[in-house]
């Protein structure tokens, strides 16, 4: 069954309970986002929440979250929170949730669109570059608070 992916509108049960069962996919260490965080990840012009269906209707199964904004160079876009469900990894929801996000990044102008992923998450690595992600040439800097 084909992937649907649908960008949240509002905040559901449905999507407060299948964001906080996806993220310890990705981090043992981030708690699960409230119902006011989600809503204002999904109120703020400038991020977009994906979810992914196993089919039409069907239950949420992964999710991406993509950050848009202008910056005097142009409209910069970054893809975060990539997690697909493990009962369903390897059929394509990964690579649906980013072809998506690049299509909408595209449509809002955005001409570049930027991710980063630790070297020890193989099978995303291998996902981006199949896609056509490239690394770039930069120094990656984290300030800790
Ligand atoms: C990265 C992730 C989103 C990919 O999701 P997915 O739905 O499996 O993605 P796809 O099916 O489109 O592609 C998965 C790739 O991983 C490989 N893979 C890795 N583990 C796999 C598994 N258990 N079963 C099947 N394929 C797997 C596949 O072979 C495929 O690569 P290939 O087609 O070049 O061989 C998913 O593995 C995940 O959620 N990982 C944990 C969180 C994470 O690391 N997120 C990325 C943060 S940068």
């Amino acid at each position: 069954m084909v992937f649907v992916i649908e960008e949240a509108g509002s905040v559901t049960d449905e999507l407060v309970e299948a964001i906080g069962h996806l993220l310890p996919f990705l981090s043992s260490s981030s708690s699960p986002p409230s119902t006011e965080e989600l809503e204002e990840i999904v109120d703020s012009a400038a991020t977009v929440l994906l979810v992914a269906r196993d089919g039409a209707g069907g239950p949420i199964v992964g999710t991406l979250t993509l950050a848009l904004f202008r910056i005097p160079t142009g409209v910069r876009a970054w893809i975060e929170d990539v997690i697909a469900d493990e009962a369903v990894r390897g059929r394509g929801c990964g690579e649906a949730l980013t072809r998506e996000a690049l299509r909408i990044a595209s449509q809002r102008g955005a001409r570049t669109v930027e991710l980063t992923s630790r070297p020890s998450r193989e099978a995303a690595n291998r996902l981006y570059r199949r896609i056509g992600f490239s690394p770039r040439q930069t120094n990656v800097y984290r300030y800790e608070m």
